[in-house]
């Protein structure tokens, strides 16, 4: 039987952290479905198709790894695409408060649905997609953090803000 996995996220944008995760995802799982939430609740810096378009690019030679986006319930979604497992990246103890909670209540809704946790590489454990904004809108340097596609399009977007 193979296993569909989903890894669902803001993806905004897309670090190296989430990038391992779905890598150490993809050895575990048959398949893995990035699903890329449509409503970001504050304005997001990449739109959908923004970053849609980044995700692809990064996993295209990976054709274990699937490019998707969701709206509403993410149960639902899973449910919808017969999917057997959530993936969530814990990086650290205060990741696990909130993980815990929205994994617990995942399973209230749709019992059928597993939530499997995956650490990323210790070298990732700092990186989140808030504080890369934060430090690139600063003029810092955030190479080696994120993919290269996204630093250029982090670049593009808030030019002459970003150190080389
Ligand atoms: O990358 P993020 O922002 O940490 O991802 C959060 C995400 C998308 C997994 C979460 O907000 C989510 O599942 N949203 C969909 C709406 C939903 O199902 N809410 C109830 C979650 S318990």
């Amino acid at each position: 039987m193979s296993t569909l996995a989903v890894y669902p996220g803001s993806f905004d944008p897309l670090t190296n952290g989430h990038v391992d995760i779905i890598a150490r995802g993809a050895r575990l799982f048959d398949r893995i479905v990035i699903a890329i939430l449509v409503n970001v609740e504050k304005a997001p810096l990449f739109s959908l198709e923004e970053r849609v378009e980044v995700a692809r690019t990064v996993f295209q030679d990976q054709p274990q790894v699937e490019i998707d986006t969701f709206d509403g319930l993410l149960v639902d979604y899973v449910e919808r695409r017969k999917a057997d497992v959530i993936v969530r990246g814990l990086r650290a103890v205060s990741d696990f408060e909130f993980e815990f909670q929205m994994a617990l209540m995942n399973r209230r809704l749709n019992p059928a649905i597993e939530t499997v946790f995956m650490m990323p590489s210790e070298r990732y454990t700092f990186i989140s997609s808030r504080l890369i904004k934060e430090v690139c809108a600063l003029g810092g340097r955030v190479h080696g953090m994120v993919p290269e596609v996204v630093e250029a399009r982090l670049r593009e977007k808030l030019s002459g803000h970003l150190a080389r």
